[in-house]
């Protein structure tokens, strides 16, 4: 276990994270609110799924996110044939030595991409899942701490094709937050384009920001932002109202109300406040909450989901309007 960092002004805190936002913008283009969404779930030590069609510069945005927070980066792809100790590594046998020796899988690195997780069945799943909530793993009887900061950004594809395994929703409740990027604008689109051309090379290298100890000093900030009681009840009654809607089988779990605090928290040190206001609920909401949500089988060919049951929710729960606009 590393030491507990000391936490930054909020000023300090808030510049950094700005950097980083400012790098990774250098690569991808657009995407500016999901961008500001992942980062603010990093912050707030948690890890994302992204749910989105192939191309969309998922791959790009995480290892973006890896140089400019200068942590190790590792991509695992999620075949159906990838074992649990794929992941998590295993005991080979060194005949020199003549003794076991454990080879660390591509958990043991600062960010993980975890590509098309649906793709891989659910033992695999839970190796990830259950390393992800503990962040250590145990191989034959020993356990392993994984390295602090450890986040993984996971992507989905949000079509259910053949040979795919939806993850459960006690996983999906593992993430954080649940994000989606998105087609880019045609302006977006002929810019990452013009943008190629001119730099005549596929790749691009961007200045590390930080590293795992000023993301560690990052986390701590968070930990200082004030959260008036206000703020609390309305995300308890947020969660509360997503459990009672007519449209819903399962709401959230009080771990949903619990990580829309904390992702709160990190939105306003982004924001450079250090004190939550109803508008960062309201940032992060979509993304804490919908996937936290299991809608009523016979709406499943509808347009409901998750996400249209939050901004429902959010239209008809009062916030706390003394707090309201800072
Ligand atoms: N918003 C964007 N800004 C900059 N480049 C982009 C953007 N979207 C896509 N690209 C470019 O498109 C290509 C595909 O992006 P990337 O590999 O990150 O997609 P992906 O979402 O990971 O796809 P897959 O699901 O197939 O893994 C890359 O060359 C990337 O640079
Ligand atoms: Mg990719």
């Amino acid at each position: 276990m590393t030491e507990q960092s000391a936490p930054l002004t909020i000023a300090v805190a808030a510049e950094t994270a700005g950097r980083v936002l400012a790098e990774v913008q250098r690569a991808v283009v657009g995407k500016q609110a999901s961008l500001t969404l992942v980062l603010t779930a990093v912050l707030a030590k948690g890890h994302v799924l992204i749910e989105d069609f192939p191309g969309l510069g998922k791959t790009l945005a995480a290892r973006s996110f890896a140089q400019a927070l200068g942590l190790d980066f590792a991509r695992a792809q999620f075949t159906p044939d990838l074992l649990p100790s794929d992941l998590t590594g295993s005991f080979l046998y060194d005949q020199r030595r003549a003794e076991f020796e454990f080879r660390k899988g591509p958990l043991f690195t600062g960010l993980l991409l975890a590509d098309e997780i649906n793709r891989t069945p659910p033992k695999t799943q839970s190796a990830l899942l259950e390393a992800m909530q503990e962040r250590q793993v145990t191989v034959e009887g020993e356990t392993f701490a994984l390295p602090d900061p450890f986040h993984v950004l996971a992507t989905a594809n949000p079509i259910e094709y053949e040979g795919t395994y939806p993850l459960p929703e006690a996983q999906l409740d593992r993430f954080l937050m649940r994000v989606a990027f998105g087609y880019p604008t045609a302006e977006e689109e002929y810019d990452v384009i013009a943008r190629r051309v001119e730099r005549r090379r596929e790749e691009i290298t961007l200045d590390q920001v930080t590293d795992g100890e000023g993301l560690r000093a990052l986390q701590a900030t968070v930990e200082t932002v004030r959260v008036d009681p206000s703020i609390g009840r309305y995300c308890v009654e947020l969660v509360a109202a997503t459990r009672d809607h007519r449209e819903v089988l399962t709401g959230s779990s009080p771990r949903g109300s619990l990580g829309l605090v904390l992702a709160a928290r990190a939105f306003a040190v982004v924001r450079g406040r250090d004190y939550v206001i109803p508008e960062d609920v309201k940032a992060v909401a979509r993304a804490v909450l919908g996937h936290r949500i299991t809608i009523k089988p016979e709406l499943w060919m509808t347009e409901t989901s998750g996400l249209s049951v939050v901004d429902d929710v959010l239209g008809r729960v009062a916030s706390p309007t003394a707090l309201e606009g800072g």
